[in-house]
């Protein structure tokens, strides 16, 4: 009997991996091989692909093929990649080692850094608009992904982290600029899953909620991790939020409130999401896996 395709982590990943694989080639020949070069390094440098995982599974518990998700999982991945590249500027956290390699400001230089992550975020643009979904599909994805990344989202979380450093916030102002800097982009990501296989709105939006409960939790869980683990086991710096000032839920509650705050936003995404779609056990295997995440 043929093997059947399940919905697996290792599967969604591999998908994923071997999809990107074909992505920013450019034969050595081209004027701009070393461009693509540069963008490829962050896009394949092997990170944990949960955005790209919540997209293909949204998708399937929403009735639709993963695989025809597979150009709007990407273009999530490219865009992150994106966050990631400027995130680890010398303006802005100033880190040298991303994914267990050096950041791309250090193999490739700032500039070129700096317009690798415009580039992925074209491009990712470019990858939603070009899926194999309908019409209506490809455009709901590509608005979703425009409001995550945008003043409400990524973007300005970033700013008003950085604005941020040094000050003391509020519990609700921190939560604020995680749910826009981190929250928004793993929502979306979740919404677009269901977009793509043209789910209903009332899917698409228990899939935000959804999305914003555990980036909320990601974020605590990384804030967490940049005191309590090793840059080994990250495969990027410890400390770095402490030496910038940054205001963070460890500073701010200490590392058992943070842990409880991550299963009170689990346990509430958890439910929430059991209420508004079936077949969800991967999902909520994966939210705790996230919850207890250790890179
Ligand atoms: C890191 O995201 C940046 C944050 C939003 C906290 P991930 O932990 O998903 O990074 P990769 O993609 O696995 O490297
Ligand atoms: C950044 O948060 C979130 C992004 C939008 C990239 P962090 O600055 O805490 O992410 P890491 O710890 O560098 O991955
Ligand atoms: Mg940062
Ligand atoms: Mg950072
Ligand atoms: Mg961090």
């Amino acid at each position: 009997m043929k093997n059947e395709w399940l919905p697996t982590a290792e599967n969604y990943k591999k998908m994923v991996d071997r999809a990107l694989e074909g992505c920013f080639r450019l034969p050595e020949s081209d004027p701009m091989h070393g461009f693509a070069e540069a963008a490829r390094y962050s896009l394949l440098a092997g990170g944990k692909r949960v955005r790209a995982m919540l997209v293909l599974e949204f998708c399937r518990i929403s009735g639709g093929r993963p695989e025809d998700a597979l150009d709007v999982a990407c273009g999530v991945e490219m865009l992150h990649a994106y966050s990631l590249i400027h995130d680890d500027l010398p303006c802005m956290d100033n880190d040298d080692l991303r994914r267990g390699k050096p950041t791309n400001h250090i193999v490739y230089g700032e500039c070129v850094a700096t317009l690798a992550g415009d580039v992925l975020q074209a491009e990712a643009f470019r990858s939603v608009l070009h899926a194999g979904v309908s019409e209506s599909a490809r455009l709901r994805c590509a608005r979703l992904l425009a409001d995550a990344v945008g003043m409400d989202g990524m973007c300005g979380g970033q700013y008003l982290d950085m604005i941020g450093e040094g000050k003391t916030l509020s519990a609700d102002e921190l939560d604020d600029i995680n749910l826009r800097k981190t929250g928004a982009l793993l929502a979306a990501s979740c919404a677009m899953g269901t977009a793509a296989a043209d789910g209903s709105r009332e899917q698409e939006k228990a899939a935000l909620q959804f999305g914003r409960l555990i980036g909320l939790a990601f974020q605590i869980r990384d804030d967490m991790l940049d005191v309590l683990s090793t840059s080994d086991e990250l495969g990027k710096p410890v400390g770095s939020d402490r030496e910038e000032n940054k205001n963070t839920y460890m500073a701010l509650l200490g590392p058992d409130a943070c842990s409880r705050e991550i299963r009170r936003l689990t346990d509430e995404a958890v439910a929430l999401l059991r209420g508004a779609f079936r077949d969800t056990a991967f999902l909520e295997a994966f939210a705790e896996k996230l919850a207890e995440r250790k890179n």
